[in-house]
């Protein structure tokens, strides 16, 4: 039986991350975080206009921390420089779009990072919100979630 029709096909909303060496970089390093998705853990608070996030590698892997950290200022760098990722995931699509009214403060820490993410805006405080739910998912469920739309619900 030919179940590629109903593969759902994932539609690009703002052009291909690319495939270029940065995409390729930063692509490694979130499926390195999914991969060993069991050694995170990820605690996200309520502040005003936003959250505060502490992400920590419970296994204390220095490696892993630092793509992590890598990781999560790559993902900024990203937005700030124009570019999307994720572009066929709508939750991903809003997030990039609405980049420049997110603010994002971090502080590393020995074992993760702890991330301030707010807006002055509450419909960008609602996209704030699915992002760390999944981000919470991703570290839960693996590559089961980021295969999904977010944020992932089994
Ligand atoms: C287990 C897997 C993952 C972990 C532990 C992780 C961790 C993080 C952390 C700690 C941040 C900083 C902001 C925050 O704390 O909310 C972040 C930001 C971000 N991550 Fe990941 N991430 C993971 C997978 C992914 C995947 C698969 C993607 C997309 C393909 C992704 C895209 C982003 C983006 C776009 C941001 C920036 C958000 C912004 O600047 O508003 N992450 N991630």
């Amino acid at each position: 039986m030919d179940f590629t029709r109903f593969r759902k096909e994932k539609v690009f909303q703002r052009g291909r991350g690319g495939s270029d060496a940065q995409h390729q970089a930063d692509e490694a390093l979130f499926h390195k975080l999914l991969e060993r998705h069991e050694e995170i853990e990820r605690h996200s608070r309520k502040i005003a206009n936003g959250i505060e996030t502490t992400t920590r590698i419970t296994s204390g892997d220095r490696d892993l921390v630092k793509i992590l950290q890598t990781h999560a200022l790559g993902m900024k760098e990203r937005f700030d420089g124009n570019r999307a990722i994720r572009s066929w995931d709508p939750l991903f699509v809003s997030l990039f779009d609405h980049r420049h009214e997110i603010t994002f403060e971090y502080e590393m820490l020995e074992d993760g990072i702890r991330v301030r993410l707010g807006s002055e805006n509450p419909e960008v405080q609602k996209i704030i919100d699915l992002h760390d739910q999944t981000l919470h998912a991703f570290i839960r469920y693996g590559f089961v979630a980021a295969r999904e739309e977010s944020p992932y619900t089994p």
